[in-house]
């Protein structure tokens, strides 16, 4: 029998959510006693939500106050490094949402904290445990495809991110907030590195929903190409409106594979000739990616409790880092970028 985790969640927002989800419902080695919010409004609502009645307004009243093992980060990315090394500078394991940070420097930071106190980092990079791209993983691995030539990924989101997300200096913009997700699938699927990007952006709907940051965009398509030589794209719209939607394409030397679909169920309705065919798509995030949600806390609860490297770690967050910096220089200086301007030059937006 395992030793159950004790599971302090910090950042009690939307995301804290599922994964507080995830822990309470669906993962029974690990046991959510403690929230941390900043916002008394966010630690009520989840804390009720939840049933946990420990709850801290700063992570360090939690590590004063409470006996846990691993922390889940949920907060906005600014504020990821400082408490993620606090976590991992007092013991706890670390499972940390993407964009992993803000910059390639506070993603060493992270990581050389988790390797020094000898702490699991796990990123939240939920795709990786999805069904369905673990099975286009394992068949691409198989060599069905044949070896990968061109890979397209595409992330659209519904609704306007949170206001901090809309901010550039805050959050590196949707090219993190959205894509990371895309760079990060993009080079596990490739297995290579982005080498070099070129980044094109616009903004469509911002204006006329309020949002007055600057810089903002809501459209993004991005060129990549890979180290081992091959392609890729990433395509980012955020609000899309439509739904949540991310679907992968590759082509391989053998054939093509898609991965994903807008239809939510295989329920189709049909009652008259104007509607058409009438289906159900994913409304957001949490229920595209709903098993990968469950799947990766799981990971995470099993690889403390086995003492094993997570499968999704410290490089993989610091490399959709760079890719996400890399598209962004790019649209600022009108310019391909490659990934080494970037690894080197400790560039940001702001
Ligand atoms: N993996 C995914 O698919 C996915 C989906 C959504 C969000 N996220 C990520 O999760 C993180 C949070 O996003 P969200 O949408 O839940 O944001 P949110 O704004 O809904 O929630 C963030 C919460 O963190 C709290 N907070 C801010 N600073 C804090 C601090 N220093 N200490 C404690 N609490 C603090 C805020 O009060 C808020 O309640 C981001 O990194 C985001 O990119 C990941």
């Amino acid at each position: 029998m395992s030793v159950p985790i004790r599971v302090c969640l910090v950042g009690a927002g939307r995301a804290g959510k599922v994964h507080a989800n995830s822990l309470v419902v669906h993962v029974p080695g690990g046991h959510l006693v403690g929230v941390v919010d900043s916002s008394a409004e966010a630690l009520q609502d989840t804390g009720d939500q939840f049933a946990v009645d420990a709850r801290f307004e700063t992570l360090e009243a939690a590590l004063d106050g409470l006996e846990f093992d691993a922390v889940v980060i949920t907060t906005p990315t600014f504020a990821h490094r400082s408490l993620a090394v606090a976590a991992a500078e007092a013991g706890k394991h670390v499972f940390l949402e993407k964009p992993m940070a803000l910059t390639i420097a506070e993603c060493d930071e992270i990581i050389e904290a988790a390797e020094r106190n000898g702490v699991l980092l796990q990123i939240g990079f939920m795709r990786r445990f999805a069904p369905e791209f673990v099975a286009a993983f394992e068949r691409i691995q198989a060599g069905e495809i044949g070896r990968p030539m061109i890979i397209k990924s595409l992330s659209h989101g519904p609704g306007l991110p949170p206001p901090w997300a809309r901010d550039l200096k805050k959050s590196n913009g949707m090219l993190a907030e959205v894509n990371s997700h895309d760079w990060d699938c993009i080079r596990w699927l490739m297995e290579s590195n982005p080498q070099r990007v070129y980044a094109e952006v616009a903004n469509f709907k911002g204006e006329a929903r309020g949002v007055d940051v600057p810089d903002f965009y809501d459209n993004a398509l991005v060129n990549v190409r890979f180290e081992n030589g091959s392609l890729g794209s990433i395509s980012g719209v955020c609000p899309c409106d439509y739904g949540y939607d991310a679907r992968v394409e590759i082509v391989g030397e053998l054939g093509i594979m898609q991965i994903g679909e807008m239809q939510k169920q295989a329920v189709v309705v049909c009652t008259d000739r104007e509607h058409g065919l009438v289906t159900p798509i994913f409304r957001g995030w949490a229920e595209r990616f709903a098993w990968g949600y469950i799947r990766e806390m799981e990971h995470f609860i099993q690889c403390i409790q086995a003492g094993t490297p997570a499968r999704v770690g410290g490089q993989d967050g610091r490399w959709a880092v760079a890719g996400a910096l890399a598209g962004t220089r790019s649209f600022f200086e009108e310019r391909p970028v490659y990934l080494s301007e970037i690894l080197d030059e400790a560039w940001t937006p702001s």
